[in-house]
């Protein structure tokens, strides 16, 4: 259980990270989550701040979905190693690191939406959910990518967009028979993404939803 809970709190100070937060700071002096949607996410460091800091921004946060669940898949058998009498056969090792992983993707989206430094609020954890699935398994990570950007080229609607590659990944992770861990993170994880854009369906069952590069929402 050490291994797990050192696991969860790498993965969840990970996803804390406050890459949209400190763009705004560092950029302009402004709190992003007083601008746009709110949220600390690439999208409205976007229309908040522009395309570079966007992109920094997107890319940070990938790179730390990613990053959570390299580390689990590292760090569970090193410490295993190190801390029992006999190290882990390779089955035990096959069984378990999967949980790991599962429990890693869950702490960093949790740790993106709900930041230790930024009194529990943050982003809506699309961007690093992708780096999640890419680490995780990477035809699952590339579909959900691939629906993405098909998605926003059609409708120019990055939170549509990032919902429907939420559930393309479900379909993914269950039709190409992936472990139980990561099918139960996929859905999890998705469910968690969809709810965090609450207020985004609200606006788009309105039609108020703005498309890539016209205006705010005003509120998140
Ligand atoms: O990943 C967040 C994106 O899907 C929506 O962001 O700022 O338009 O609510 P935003």
């Amino acid at each position: 259980w050490i291994a797990s809970a050192v696991g969860l709190a790498v993965a969840y100070l990970l996803g804390s990270t406050p890459s949209g937060y400190l763009a705004g700071r560092l950029l302009k002096g402004i709190d992003i989550r007083e601008h746009g949607s709110r949220s600390t996410g690439a999208t409205n460091v976007l229309r908040t701040l522009g395309k570079w800091p966007a992109l920094a921004v997107l890319l940070v946060d990938v790179l730390k979905g990613a990053a959570a669940i390299v580390f689990v898949r590292w760090f569970y058998p090193w410490f295993y190693a190190i801390s029992s009498a006999t190290p882990p056969t390779a089955l035990e090792l096959q069984v378990w690191v999967p949980w790991a992983v599962c429990l890693a993707g869950l702490a960093v989206l949790l740790g993106h939406g709900r930041s230790i430094w930024l009194n529990f609020t943050g982003g809506k954890s699309a961007a690093t959910g992708l780096g999640v699935l890419l680490a995780m398994s990477w035809p699952v990570g590339l579909g959900a990518a691939a629906t993405f950007v098909a998605s926003l080229a059609l409708f120019r609607i990055v939170s549509l967009s990032s919902m429907l590659a939420a559930l393309t990944a479900v379909a993914l992770v269950c039709g190409l028979e992936q472990p139980l861990p990561y099918r139960l993170l996929v859905i999890a994880g998705s469910l968690y993404v969809i709810l965090r854009h609450r207020a985004n369906i609200q606006r788009l069952l309105a039609g108020t939803e703005p498309r890539l590069g016209h205006g705010s929402p005003g509120q998140g």
